[in-house]
């Protein structure tokens, strides 16, 4: 991990550029808004069928399927099976990958061919650690959805699991593997906004889809969908739909706001400033509009404190969700420092540069007689401290991925398949993993306990 970052080594190396990822050398900019293009280049590959990694989905869903056809996007790549509890599905896997792939209901049945090298775990959360587990243990490597765990309790067994089997496990927060994610780093390490004093992250919703009101297919019922086997170990209830289609509005299934939404940024955040997350949590919100049966807030305002350690300064992050955003909604995620901030997004970085005016000159000379501001000012001169004036606003610059970028989703594949070709390193391996969802899981460990909680970020476990 890099040390704290400093402006003087922002300042040296961005005026060399950065042969990686660039084309362009970027420059700081004295006037606002100059933009730069970012670039990737990805090898030429061709792969024989021998050499082709057979995959499998468990849980053929709307995350599954965008997860399959961003995998398909990566060369040497086949999807050979499919696994869901709802057989609709299953014919739509047949409809988008071919009448030949494997389908069944029972994961089991997938984990048991011989012809499937990696599996996507793309279920609702409650089933994310007992098929991670069960993958790993029957010698598939493993691509598991964010979060990677629905109770931080059952992070460790993923983290001993992959190590044991040795097989190769990402998890799927796949904006940290985006242009736009990496040149942020390299921005912060340089010391692009000095050192750190806050990060500012929120999602604002303004649709019934957005709030999680997913279509329920006019053929659901008991026969074509298995709702004994997707409560697995959550409480016995009878068949409902909404249950099965909306998963995401019960604690049973996910994991609220928190888990579905803030985990993305912490994973982002935590990979930007080299961090194992915060150590304290302090959440409200409420359920205020979407009373549709959901046991979850559809508002959430949670409050992190980010101890000092070796890359960064002792912060804080503001997280906030509104489902009700009447304002139309919108996201951000923001990194603030002493020195500028940093708006960072999967295809582009926008830093703003300023620097703190420590001389007085504007409001509170008024106070004093003409005589004493003009004592008062060439004391400061004497100090040579920097005026305000030429100190504010150093510029701006946007670095921006290309149009034919292939985008964060591709990029985390990509790096999931070649860890499993040249048996290397996955760049969210299980213990980020669990640092991202423990970090977004302390927010209902707040809300419902109505207080504050603290997070042991090295150790993983609540205090
Ligand atoms: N990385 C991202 O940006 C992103 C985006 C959306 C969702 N997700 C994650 O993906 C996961 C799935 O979300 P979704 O929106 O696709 O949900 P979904 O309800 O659309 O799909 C889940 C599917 O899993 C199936 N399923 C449930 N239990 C199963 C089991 N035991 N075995 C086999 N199949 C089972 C269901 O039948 C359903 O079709 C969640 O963990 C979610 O947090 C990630």
């Amino acid at each position: 991990m890099k040390k704290n970052p400093s402006r003087r080594s922002f300042l040296k190396k961005a005026t060399l550029g950065s042969a990686a990822m660039t084309s362009a050398p970027f420059l700081i900019s004295a006037a606002e808004g100059e933009r730069v293009l970012m670039q990737r280049e990805y090898p030429n590959e061709t792969y024989s069928a021998n050499d082709q990694i057979n995959l499998g989905l468990i849980g053929s869903g709307i995350q599954g399927i965008y997860d399959t056809r961003s995998a398909l996007t990566v060369p040497g790549v086949k999807l050979v099976a499919a696994c869901d509890l709802y057989s609709g599905r299953l014919d739509r896997a047949k409809e988008l990958w071919g009448e030949d792939i494997f389908v069944t209901r029972d994961y089991r049945k997938l984990l048991n061919r011989k012809d499937v090298d990696a599996v996507i775990v793309a279920t609702p959360d409650h089933w994310h650690k007992k098929i991670a587990v069960d993958a790993l243990k029957a010698g598939k490597h493993v691509y598991c959805e964010k979060p990677m765990v629905q109770k931080w309790q059952d992070g460790q067994e993923i983290i001993s699991t992959q190590k044991s089997t040795g097989k190769i496990c990402q998890i799927g927060s796949q904006g940290m593997s985006s242009l736009g994610n990496e040149k942020a780093k390299q921005l912060y390490e340089d010391g692009a906004i000095g050192e750190i004093v806050m990060l500012d992250f929120y999602n604002d919703r303004y649709s019934a889809e957005g709030a999680w009101q997913y279509p329920i297919p006019p053929d659901a019922n008991p026969d074509t969908v298995d709702f004994d086997a997707f409560l697995g170990n959550a409480p016995k209830v009878s068949y409902e739909p909404k249950r099965f289609f909306r998963w995401r509005n019960y604690k049973d299934y996910g994991t609220g706001v928190a888990g579905d939404l803030f985990v993305h940024a912490f994973s982002t955040l935590n990979h930007v400033i080299g961090s194992h997350g915060p150590n304290r949590a302090l959440a409200t919100g409420g359920l205020r509009y979407w009373n549709d049966g959901r046991d979850v807030p559809d508002v959430s305002i949670t409050l992190y404190d980010y101890p000092k350690t070796d890359t960064h300064a002792a912060f804080n992050a503001a997280f906030r969700i509104n489902f009700i955003a009447g304002s139309g909604g919108g996201g951000g995620f923001k990194l603030i420092g002493t020195e500028g901030e940093m708006e960072v997004g999967q295809n582009s970085v926008t830093v703003r540069r300023s620097k703190l005016g420590m001389v007085p000159g504007g409001y509170s000379m008024v106070a004093y007689t003409e005589a004493t501001q003009e004592k008062i000012r060439q004391g400061y001169a004497a100090q040579n401290l920097e005026k305000r004036d030429s100190a504010l606003n150093t510029g701006s610059t946007t670095w921006e991925a290309p149009r034919n970028y292939k985008g964060g989703h591709h990029d985390h594949f990509y790096n999931f398949f070649t860890a499993i070709r040249e048996k290397g390193k996955v760049i969210q391996d299980p213990t980020f993993g669990l640092r991202a969802a423990g970090a977004a899981l302390l927010a209902n460990e707040s809300y419902y306990k109505r207080q504050p909680v603290d997070w042991d970020p090295v150790a993983m476990k609540l205090m």
